[in-house]
């Protein structure tokens, strides 16, 4: 189905077209190449994190993460159930255990009492991810983190340009991944980053993401690699991004701020900065005052070319990773009352005037429906008179109901 108002498309009217002929040109379009080079450069100063190595996509990063601190089989990593699949997949792929934990009410993100809770002498790792843009309570996190020795990740995919206390997110952690796909705050269509001040770890990333080619001889592997390169042609679309990166963060603000504003006093609580923080705004969401509401407000806003997404379903719910019961009440809850509006920068304010009074009147439509339901059942409904009632012998031929 073709919308009107698509939930997410890219901005790539600055430089992409430009670099992207430049590496066509020179024939330098594959994994090496001066773009890849100039992103990782300018990504690293952009985020404040010392180094910072491109892969083909933010799944891998996290793999590729997760193997450069040596995680395995037998280990426990916790990462939230309100999540992208990602990481939880990529713990799987390296052949530990997720252990899911709930989020907390006010910011959706991970609740840090909740895994002081699960760990075991078995964990290894926490994996924070920062939650439509807004971050986590990174203080909580690096505090548990340092306590209990564990290595802290962070998943920047949805949040680039997300600040905590004034500090990039990304800095927090051991290590930390984004993600470039073409719904991402920049985009280099598939692309992910790897970043870290650790030079161990970033070492071992080049080395693991490179085939596992040893440095001190030709076609010499003494690992077991990977081939997670990024192409130089997704690097010059990701630099031509970067260089528009705070215009679209500015936009993107500005865009939460009309939602915010149009929809106070709704009904609809939309996902808002708490605390000392900066919300990117990667995506604009909102909740439903009801859960049975959701569903129907995303109708009447696909009824008026409006597209939208619901917000992730818990990992612990899906069939894989659902064999032990577990409840995780408040991302549940947000799970299943949560919608991501339209949020690029592309969007004029006539657009966003126009979801947000579609989501009002989605709302209305939805009491109308419901009050013209209970009266026509009062209408309709026989009104059988106890006495009446006792008198109907079983085997009466006219009995419909
Ligand atoms: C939180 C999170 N982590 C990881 C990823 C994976 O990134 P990619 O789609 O580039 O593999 C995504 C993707 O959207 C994500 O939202």
């Amino acid at each position: 189905m073709k919308y009107d108002i698509p939930v997410y498309e890219p901005t790539l009217t600055g430089n992409e077209q430009k670099y992207v002929m430049d590496c066509v040109q020179s024939g330098w379009i594959s994994g090496r190449g001066s773009y890849v080079q100039a992103f990782e450069e300018q990504f690293s100063a952009y985020t404040g994190v010392g180094k910072a190595t491109t892969v083909s996509n933010g799944t891998v990063a996290l793999h590729l993460a997760l193997m450069a601190l040596g995680i395995g089989p037998g280990d426990e990593v916790i990462v939230p159930t309100f999540t992208y699949i990602a990481p939880v997949n990529a713990i799987v792929y390296c052949g530990a255990t997720p252990v899911f934990v709930d989020s907390r009410e006010d910011t959706w993100q991970v609740d840090a009492e909740d895994i002081r809770r699960r760990i075991t002498p078995k964990t290894k790792a926490i994996i924070a991810v920062h939650l439509y843009g807004h971050p986590c309570e990174m203080d909580d996190l690096v505090a548990i983190a340092k306590e209990h020795r564990l290595f802290l990740l962070e998943d920047c995919a949805e949040a680039f340009g997300t600040l905590y206390k004034g500090k990039h997110v990304g800095q927090f952690g051991d290590i930390s991944t984004f993600s470039f796909y073409g719904n991402k705050t920049i985009t280099t269509g598939e692309g992910g980053m790897v970043v870290t001040n650790d030079e161990t770890l970033y070492q071992r990333s080049l080395h693991l993401k490179g085939q596992g080619l040893a440095k001190y001889r030709e076609y010499w592997h003494d690992v077991v690699g990977y081939n997670y390169r990024m192409t130089n042609i997704c690097g010059a679309i990701g630099l031509a991004q970067l260089e528009r990166a705070d215009e679209f963060i500015t936009r993107k603000r500005q865009i939460a701020s009309i939602y915010a504003e149009m929809l106070n006093g709704t009904g609809f609580t939309p996902h808002h900065e708490v605390g000392d923080v900066f919300h990117s705004y990667w995506m604009c969401s909102v909740l439903t005052p009801q859960v049975h509401q959701r569903d129907k407000v995303r109708d009447f806003l696909k009824q008026n070319g409006i597209e939208t997404r619901p917000t992730f379903y818990p990992v612990h719910t899906m069939p894989m990773y659902s064999q032990k019961y577990e409840r995780h009440a408040i991302a549940e809850n947000i799970a299943m009352r949560g919608i991501n509006l339209p949020s690029y920068p592309g969007l004029t304010d006539e657009q966003v005037v126009r979801v947000a009074t579609a989501l009002k009147e989605g709302l209305e439509h939805i009491d109308v429906m419901n009050a013209v339901k209970k009266f026509s059942l009062l209408q309709t409904t026989p009104v059988v008179k106890k006495q009446e009632y006792k008198t109907v012998s079983p085997d009466a031929k006219n009995i419909t109901a």
